[in-house]
């Protein structure tokens, strides 16, 4: 098996080839991601949310996330493996950002990092990638700016998104292999796309991205509640793993499990 590479993400765009990225966060979701073809691994920060259970991605550290990075370098035998830069850990400069990403690629085994921020973050990007860090950017809805953004909400709508192609190019300019756009009007994310050599990852930003994203407890039915309008939902574990718990402890309680078959005679 060939390990996926940022250059062939770049053939892949130059041919007109899609590909795609789900978040990981365990060995054995990685694994099977990883067999089923998925192009890019992430371990979000959104491990927050959706391992962690914090309410935003603004608590995790870096010493939360790397277990999980570890954990999915060593399952991945083909994807790339990206691991997300948590809140706080990169944003003071180029150093503490490299000072992080480093911890990532020799503790985590990560293959590349991803950061959030428009053109304030080229000279960080620059950074990594001249010491042979491979960089994916976050532009559009970046999650660990909520608060200053004023929660979750459609980004790129004022001045028919110029602003966000403008820093879509600064960022690829500084180095990035790819740049993850979150909700973005499809439009816009469209004239990026093109405006781009490097692959643009949607998620939540129409159907002419390069790849997409989606976080797996989403697009697998995990996580109940409401989804977002930009998540597709295509299994529904939730119910099944509901199913199991409840046979499992009706098994249990109605002495019909372990039946001998389960039980060591001597
Ligand atoms: O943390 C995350 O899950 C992400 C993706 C949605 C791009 O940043
Ligand atoms: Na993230």
């Amino acid at each position: 098996v060939r390990r996926v590479r940022t250059h062939h993400l770049l053939a892949l765009k130059e041919e007109g080839t899609r590909w795609s990225m789900l978040t990981t966060y365990d060995q054995y979701t990685a694994a099977i991601f990883d067999e089923a073809g998925i192009e890019v691994l992430l371990i979000g920060d959104s491990a927050a949310n959706n391992v962690l259970g914090y309410e935003t991605t603004l608590p995790v550290t870096v010493d939360e996330l790397l277990p999980l990075v570890r954990a999915v370098s060593g399952a991945a035998r083909r994807s790339l493996v990206i691991a997300d830069l948590p809140f706080g850990s990169y944003q003071r400069d180029p150093g503490q950002a490299f000072d992080t990403a480093v911890r990532f690629m020799k503790e985590g085994r990560a293959h590349g990092v991803k950061l959030e921020g428009g053109a304030a973050m080229a000279p960080t990007i620059a950074h990594l990638t001249a010491a042979g860090i491979p960089v994916m950017a976050h532009i559009g809805f970046t999650p660990q700016s909520e608060h200053a953004l004023g929660g979750y909400r459609v980004q790129g709508r004022t001045d028919a998104g110029d602003e966000l192609v403008a820093a879509a190019k600064a960022l690829q300019d500084a180095g990035a292999f790819a740049i993850v756009m979150e909700m973005v009007p499809a439009p816009v994310a469209a004239r990026a796309t093109q405006a781009l050599q490097i692959p643009t990852v949607g998620i939540g930003a129409g159907p002419d991205c390069d790849a997409q994203v989606l976080v797996w407890q989403d697009f697998a039915g995990l996580r109940g509640g409401k989804m977002a309008r930009f998540v597709k939902q295509y299994a529904d574990l939730r119910s099944t793993l509901l199913e199991a718990a409840r046979d499992y402890r009706s098994d249990v309680v109605s002495g019909t499990f372990p039946g001998p078959e389960h039980s060591f005679e001597k």
